[in-house]
């Protein structure tokens, strides 16, 4: 069974949480270990965001801006890769391609961002398509999906369960932006409306999550 298993830019990356990164690298080896082919898309966090800022200020187009934050996050990508060692692919996955390819040849993918004008989540749903996964896992700065902005909203309630229909009506933005930060990005909810990947949200702050879900405990938020 293949598994892709996106890793928030604001969980791991905002700031750079060293311990967390190490505790997902043993999680992604457990999982291997166990029989799974996994796929892992680290976003570029916080310092993505500083890299897009900079780059606005020297007045570069917004392709600029996304390709600087590209790099943040295969930075990150690169970086978790090293800590994975001989279970890792031999080198950060910049296309689908190569990602493919080296999960056939039995190595965990580990990728940032693809291309300009979208964010890792829909890298994380175009891979899942790609490589035929059974299950997308996103682990993010909220322990799941709530009917409306749980930072906005005290009164904000996490939803269990949830059509691929039913995302787009519980967010806000529907284009993408540099630097945009939603829990799954409007992009990505038109993949996956498209590819119906079975998804599941948990908080990223906890890696045991991402076994937890995979075992068909019920947390976060499922998606199908
Ligand atoms: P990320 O997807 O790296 O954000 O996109 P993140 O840090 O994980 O964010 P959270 O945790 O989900 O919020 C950061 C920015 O990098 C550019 C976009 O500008 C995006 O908003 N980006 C990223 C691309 O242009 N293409 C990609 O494939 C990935």
């Amino acid at each position: 069974m293949r598994i892709v298993i996106r890793i928030g830019g604001s969980v791991v990356a905002s700031p750079i949480n060293t311990e967390l990164l190490g505790k997902y690298a043993e999680i992604i080896k457990t999982i291997k270990n166990d029989g799974y082919e996994v796929a892992v898309v680290l976003g570029g966090g916080a310092l993505a965001r500083e890299f897009i800022g900079i780059a606005k200020n020297l007045e570069l187009d917004v392709n600029a801006q996304d390709e600087v934050a590209i790099s943040c996050s295969r930075l990150f990508a690169q970086l978790f890769l090293k800590k994975l060692g001989a279970d890792g692919c031999s080198r950060v996955a910049t296309s689908l391609d190569d990602a493919e390819h080296c999960l056939s040849q039995g190595g965990v993918v580990v990728m940032g961002g693809l291309r300009p004008g979208i964010t890792t989540d829909t890298v994380a749903t175009l891979l899942a398509e790609r490589i035929h996964a059974e299950l997308l896992l996103k682990g993010t700065d909220q322990n799941g999906i709530y009917n409306k902005d749980p930072k906005k909203h005290p009164d904000a309630v996490k939803l269990d369960r949830l059509t691929f229909e039913e995302l787009t009506n519980v967010f806000e933005q529907n284009e993408h932006k540099a630097g945009i930060h939603q829990i799954i990005d409007p992009e990505a909810v038109k993949v996956l409306k498209r590819n119906r990947v079975k998804t599941i949200v948990v908080s990223g702050f906890k890696p045991e999550n991402m076994l937890a879900a995979i075992k068909g405990k019920n947390i976060g938020t499922i998606i199908n």
